[in-house]
C-alpha cells in the first residue's frame, strides 16, 4: 500500500494500492521494447491542458506522457460491462441498502463520482499532511500538469473539499494516477473508493436518560489525556476513539463479509497514514493468502478542522478496485482491465452486480466473426427459438465458439414472418482460425438449425 509501504519501511511506494511493490526493473524492459512504447514516453507540452471541463497552464513540471493522457480519454469505470464496474456497483448498492438515513428513506451515504480528475498539490498532498519531504510528492511518482496542479493519486485527494461543502458521509470513487512501475499487478491508473464518515458527539455517544451525553468527544486542556498516544489523538478523548473504531470496523467487516462471504477469514493490523490516526489495514484470507483489503483509520482532527469541521470526529478508508476485482473475479493481469476485447467484455456484460462471476482466460488468437439470420417457422415463439439456437450453437462449434449473441429481432405482422439474426465469434486456444474452416462449420450449424426447428436461412 501507498502510504504504509512508504512510511513504514522507507521503501518505494508501491502503484496499485494494496499491491506489493516489485522490480523497477520490469518496466524498463516492457518499455523499452517496441518502437510505439517510445513514442508513448515523449512528452508533448501544450498550451492549455484541458480535463473534465477546466482548463490549466502546463509548465516546466508538466510530464503527462501521450500513454497516460490516452488513458484519461477512457473512462473504464463507468463502461456497463467491466468488472470494475461491476464491483463498483456491488458495493454501492450494499452501501446504500445497509446504511440509511434516519427514518430509512434515504442513503446515508453521497456517492462521489465526478469529481475534477486534476487536483491541486493541497488537495493530493497538503490537506491531508502529506509531508514536505515524502517521496509521492516527487515527479517521478506524480502526474503533474504544473507546479500547483497533478493528477489525483489517491481519492483521498477529495476529503478535504467534500468535507467543506458540507458532507458528513460519502464515498468517493474514480480513476487515480501513479507512475509507478509495470508488471501484472502496476498499471499507471487504476481505481479507488474512498469512504468517509463524521460523526457529531450525539450520534456517535448516544444520550443518557437525562439527557447528558455518555462521554465527550474531545479531550479537555484540564485532563491527563491531551497527548498523542499509540490508541489516539491528543485532541480525542480514548472513548470517542474507541466508539469511532468499532463504528469503523463494524463497516468494513460488514463490506468485507458481503464481498467475499461471511466464512473468509480476516484479520486487522496496525499500519500509518499520515491523515488518520490510529491507522489500520484489513486483510482477508482468500486462495491460501492474506490480502490486504484496505487502509483505514480515524481521521486527523486538524484535517477536519481545516475543512472547518469543528464538533465532529469521523473515519475514512480507501479501497484499491483492481486488487479486489482481480480476487473476486479471478483476472490475473491488471491490463485486462482495459481489454477491449469483446471476448473479455462479454463475460462481464449484463450480470448483476451480486453475482458470482468467474473469468475464463481468453484466447490470444485473433476472433473470426460470422451472422447467422433466419425466419422462425410460424409456431415458435421469439424466446424458445434462442434456447435452441444456443444449444445447437454449442453443440455443433463446441469450443471455437466465444461467444453467441442475439443481434436483431423482428417481427413482420402483415407476412407473418419473425426472423432473428445471431452474432457468432469463433476463437480457438490453440491456434489462428481461417474464415475458411470457419465458414464450413458455420454452415453445418446452419444446417442444422434448419433441419431440427425448422427455420428458414435469409
Ligand atoms: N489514500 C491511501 C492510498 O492511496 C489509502 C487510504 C488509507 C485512504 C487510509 C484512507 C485511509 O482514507 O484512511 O494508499
Amino acid at each position: 500500500m501507498r502510504f504504509l509501504s512508504t512510511y513504514q519501511t522507507g521503501a518505494r511506494r508501491c502503484c496499485t494500492m494494496l499491491f506489493q511493490k516489485n522490480a523497477k526493473s520490469i518496466r524498463a524492459t516492457l518499455m523499452s521494447t517496441t518502437a510505439a512504447a517510445e513514442e508513448s514516453r515523449k512528452i508533448v507540452k501544450e498550451e492549455v491542458f484541458e480535463l473534465d471541463g477546466r482548463k490549466y497552464t502546463p509548465d516546466a513540471l508538466y510530464n503527462l506522457s501521450p500513454g497516460v493522457r490516452r488513458l484519461l480519454d477512457r473512462r473504464i469505470l463507468q463502461e456497463s460491462s467491466n468488472p470494475l464496474n461491476l464491483l463498483k456497483r456491488r458495493i454501492v448498492d450494499y452501501v446504500h441498502q445497509t446504511y440509511r438515513k434516519p427514518g430509512n428513506r434515504s442513503p446515508l451515504f453521497t456517492i462521489c463520482e465526478s469529481e475534477p480528475r486534476v487536483v491541486t498539490t493541497y488537495q493530493n498532498f497538503d490537506s491531508l499532511l502529506t509531508p514536505e519531504d515524502h517521496v509521492s510528492r516527487r515527479p517521478s511518482d506524480t502526474y503533474y500538469v504544473n507546479h500547483e496542479h497533478c493528477l489525483r493519486a489517491h481519492t483521498s485527494a477529495h476529503q478535504h473539499n467534500l468535507m467543506q461543502s458540507g458532507l458528513d458521509a460519502f464515498l468517493v470513487i474514480g480513476d487515480v494516477y501513479r507512475r509507478d512501475e509495470v508488471d501484472r499487478t502496476h498499471y499507471p491508473c487504476f481505481h479507488q473508493i474512498e469512504g468517509v464518515r463524521l460523526y457529531s458527539k450525539d450520534e456517535l455517544l448516544g444520550k443518557k436518560p437525562d439527557g447528558k451525553n455518555v462521554a465527550e468527544l474531545f479531550s479537555t486542556a484540564a485532563s491527563a489525556a491531551t497527548e498523542r498516544s499509540p490508541e489516539k489523538q491528543e485532541k480525542h478523548t480514548l472513548d470517542a476513539t474507541k466508539a469511532a473504531e468499532i463504528q469503523l470496523k463494524q463497516f468494513l467487516e460488514n463490506l468485507c463479509d458481503e464481498l467475499f462471504g461471511k466464512d473468509a477469514e480476516k484479520r486487522w493490523v496496525d499500519a500509518y497514514f499520515p491523515f488518520t490516526h490510529p491507522s489500520w489495514e484489513l486483510e482477508v484470507f482468500y486462495n491460501g493468502q492474506w490480502l490486504e483489503v484496505l487502509g483505514c483509520g480515524i481521521m486527523e482532527q486538524k484535517l477536519l478542522e481545516s475543512a472547518g469541521v469543528t464538533d465532529k470526529i469521523g473515519w475514512a478508508f480507501g479501497i484499491g478496485l483492481e486488487r479486489i476485482a482481480m480476487v473476486l473475479y479471478g483476472i490475473p493481469d491488471i491490463r485486462l482491465f482495459w481489454s477491449k476485447d469483446t471476448g473479455f467484455l462479454s463475460q462481464f456484460a449484463g450480470k448483476m452486480p451480486g453475482e458470482d462471476v468467474k473469468y475464463k482466460q481468453i484466447s490470444a488468437h485473433p476472433q473470426v466473426i460470422f451472422d447467422i439470420s433466419f425466419f422462425l417457422p410460424s409456431t415458435v415463439q421469439f424466446n424458445d427459438m434462442t434456447s435452441d439456437v444456443y444449444d445447437t450453437i454449442r453443440t455443433v462449434g463446441g469450443e471455437l465458439v466465444e461467444q453467441v449473441k442475439l443481434t436483431d429481432e423482428f417481427e413482420n405482422k402483415k407476412k407473418e414472418k419473425k426472423s432473428q439474426t445471431y452474432r457468432i465469434v469463433y476463437r480457438s486456444h490453440e491456434r489462428a482460425l481461417t474464415k475458411e474452416e470457419v465458414n464450413v462449420i458455420h454452415k453445418q450449424i446452419e444446417q442444422s438449425l434448419a433441419s431440427s426447428f425448422g427455420v428458414t436461412l435469409r
